[in-house]
């Protein structure tokens, strides 16, 4: 096989998905801890951390920025970081591969770093939004150099060694973009704040505190939170246990709902509640989810997860839940093909700038398997049968997400479901075709 060849892979009908599984180590946090590290003068371990394309981009972009960054183990990586404003001029481009989340972090980071770096990604990271991050980063000092047609990558960024402190709202609901500016407050002297009203993942957070910044979150509104970071602490070195990831949990765990006779158990998996939207949706679509032995990971919650088969109803999902699920909608959609009734998931405006057009990428998927589903503005609409025809071809458009959702939609449609690439699961779900087969799934 020769870089950039495509996999095809097809996923039919077999026995039920059965027996017991735990899914890779959570991207967002992932991410976090590597940048962390890097920021932090000293040695932080990490454990348990996702070795998918997307992550280890990141740890590679770290190390041109100066910080030793050494895999020691499975999953267990030690970094060596350089101090929050540390970094080093880097000898090449950084290449972020396909990963938003990798390259928005990073520009953050670098926004607070005397240096001056030129970022880049594949076509599917080259064609999504980057002013996003760049706004705010421009007012704490940062200067854009060069910048690809419509704030495209390939970027080079020069940052300042002390940005200045702000006060930012963002326009949409972002992790990252909350993130980059947070992380970029690290090297400000003074307070930044960021005023969120739709509160997102919070593992940047969480993981400052774990490090020793003074972070304060308190609620903003009815749905938000006031994040307040102090600048230019004294970060600490820190242990870092990274959790099972819920949005790779999503798919053996939708793939148990809709087989037949199905029984799985999903160890570990991270039940912060700022990532629980899609176990709270398909709860309310009937589905058996319980959540056992409750328990604290590495600051984070967890739950083994045991899902029987179920019989599923169409449901709406209001825009509020949009962050606490926004890269489960592919799968969601697949669900609710094989729910009874109509789905209708709204306010999904930001699923067009995901590593696909994800939007349209769903209804194309849902379409070529004989599912009726629309795109209404900025909805999804899901026409429910019981069990959709399947026997179509999936085009995946670099999206791992897409890949995993029409794979599973395969296991319980009445005919094959092929997908044109498989390559792009390797971002974020290393072991997803073995871990799959282990179940009982029929992936060819
Ligand atoms: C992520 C945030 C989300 C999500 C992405 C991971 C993160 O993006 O889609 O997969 O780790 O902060 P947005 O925050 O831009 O919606």
């Amino acid at each position: 096989m020769n870089p950039g060849d495509l996999m095809p892979l097809t996923a039919r009908q077999g026995g039920p998905v059965q027996g017991r599984a735990r899914v890779p180590g959570d991207k967002s946090i992932s991410h976090r801890a590597l940048i962390l590290g890097a920021l932090t003068v000293g040695e932080t371990t990490v454990g348990g951390l996702l070795e998918g394309e997307d992550v280890l981009h990141t740890a590679e972009a770290m190390r041109t920025l100066g910080a030793r960054v050494e895999r020691t183990n499975d999953g267990i990586w030690r970094i060596h970081g350089v101090g929050v404003g540390g970094f080093a001029n880097p000898s090449g481009r950084l290449d972020f591969g396909n990963s938003g989340t990798g390259c928005r972090l990073a520009i953050g980071a670098l926004a607070g770093a005397p240096v001056t770096a030129t970022l880049d990604g594949d076509e599917s990271l080259r064609s999504r939004p980057m002013e996003r991050v760049l706004d705010p980063l421009k007012r704490m000092g940062a200067r854009v150099i060069e910048i690809a047609d419509s704030g495209r990558l390939p970027l080079t960024l020069q940052g300042v060694a002390e940005p200045i402190p702000i006060t930012y709202e963002p326009p949409v609901a972002s992790a990252q973009l909350k993130s980059a500016v947070l992380l970029a407050g690290l090297a400000a002297p003074g307070e930044t704040t960021v005023l969120e009203t739709e509160a997102t993942r919070d593992h940047t957070e969480r993981l400052l505190k774990h490090f020793g910044a003074k972070i304060s979150s308190k609620p903003f509104g009815e749905h938000g939170r006031r994040i307040v970071l102090q600048g230019q602490p004294e970060l600490e070195p820190a242990n870092v246990l990274v959790p099972a990831d819920p949005s790779s949990a999503a798919f053996p765990l939708v793939a148990a709902l809709l087989v037949p006779g199905s029984e799985l158990v999903l160890d570990a998996v991270m039940t912060n509640p700022l990532r629980t939207g899609l176990l709270a949706t398909l709860r309310e679509m009937g589905a058996n989810i319980e959540a056992l032995e409750k328990r604290d990971n590495g600051g984070e919650e967890v739950a083994d997860l045991r899902i029987r088969t179920s019989v599923l109803k169409g449901v709406e999902v209001l825009p509020e839940r949009a962050p606490s699920m926004i890269d489960e909608y592919p799968i969601l959609a697949v669900a609710a093909a094989f729910a009874e009734g109509v789905t209708r998931m709204r306010g999904l405006k930001e699923l067009r700038v995901k590593e696909s057009d994800r939007l349209s990428a769903t209804a194309e998927m849902l379409r070529a398997n004989g599912v009726t589903a629309e795109v209404e503005g900025d909805d999804l609409v899901v026409h429910g049968k019981g069990r959709p025809a399947g026997g179509g071809e999936v085009r995946t458009h670099m999206d791992h997400r897409i890949a995993m959702s029409a794979l599973v939609m395969g296991l319980g449609a009445d005919n094959p479901v092929r997908i044109d690439d498989s390559t792009f699961i390797a971002t974020s779900f290393p072991g997803f075709v073995e871990l799959m087969r282990s179940v009982g799934a029929d992936l060819t």
